[in-house]
């Protein structure tokens, strides 16, 4: 029955939860690899999971970019912003990425579809530390700097660690030590092992991976099951506190492989 079909939801989403170590998971049905329009059920499940656990008030909400992260601004609602003064914040700079998909065209996407507002990162992070460095002591960055810093909201994506290594233009040599030493996955520009061992980290500024533990709301967004062996090895360092919104081909994979 119906009722059973979403009960049996419910049971693998709890175990999924138990499993990855963190609070709340939260699975669709289908794969991403195989359809895409899965991407747009997790973005609807995203935008009622904002509305019903954000509070009240200003809020700042710090995004990160991606092909996923893109997708899901088409499906938040104006709903969102009912009650809520809601700023989005680019968690990073460029990063040598195509423009539709890099943050700060996702918290632009987003802050139009919810009717908010939002702020740029004018920082080019594939650009040498020389280059990005004085750039950093602008007010104008500064200030967006600190916003991301008291940040209450933060939404993210997993990638998979070759294919972004691949799709971000790296060298030959980091590709290398990422082949050799197993990179599954990556996430703020952090690239883990099966073991959720750090691997390589690209020098970047905005957020990382331990501010998350001071921000109240974190939800991570990847589906497919190519996603699930990166989701599984950043679930090792993700804070207890993350939601995960994933689908059932990434679900399945890390709960029948466990
Ligand atoms: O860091 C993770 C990536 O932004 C994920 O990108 O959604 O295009 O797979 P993707």
């Amino acid at each position: 029955t119906l009722m059973n079909q979403l009960l049996g939801f419910k049971d693998d989403e709890k175990r999924l939860a138990a499993l990855l170590g963190i609070d709340h998971c939260l699975i669709v049905n289908g794969d991403a690899d195989q359809s895409s329009r899965v991407l747009d059920e997790m973005g609807k499940v995203l935008d009622q999971t904002l509305q019903a656990v954000l509070p009240a008030g200003r809020l700042t909400i710090a995004v990160m970019g991606g092909t996923t992260m893109a997708r899901m601004a088409a499906q938040l609602s104006y709903k969102l912003s009912s009650g809520r003064e809601l700023t989005f914040v680019p968690a990073r700079g460029g990063v040598g990425e195509r423009i539709a998909i890099q943050a700060n065209s996702v918290a632009a996407a987003m802050a139009e579809a919810t009717d908010s507002a939002h702020r740029v990162l004018y920082v080019p992070e594939n650009v040498s530390a020389q280059t990005y460095q004085p750039l950093l002591k602008e007010p104008a960055v500064q200030e967006v700097l600190q916003m991301i810093d008291n940040a209450q909201v933060v939404i993210h994506s997993i990638g998979d660690a070759l294919v972004m290594a691949k799709r971000r233009s790296m060298s030959p040599a980091t590709v290398h030590q990422l082949v050799e030493h197993q990179a599954v996955s990556e996430t703020f520009g952090t690239f883990f092992n099966q073991a959720g061992e750090v691997i390589y980290k690209i020098p970047r500024i905005g957020l990382q991976i331990p501010d998350l533990d001071h921000i109240p709301y974190v939800f991570a967004v990847a589906g497919g099951q190519s996603k699930a062996a990166a989701i599984r090895a950043y679930m090792h360092n993700a804070p207890h506190h993350t939601w995960l919104i994933t689908d059932a081909g990434a679900a399945n994979s890390i709960l029948t492989g466990a």
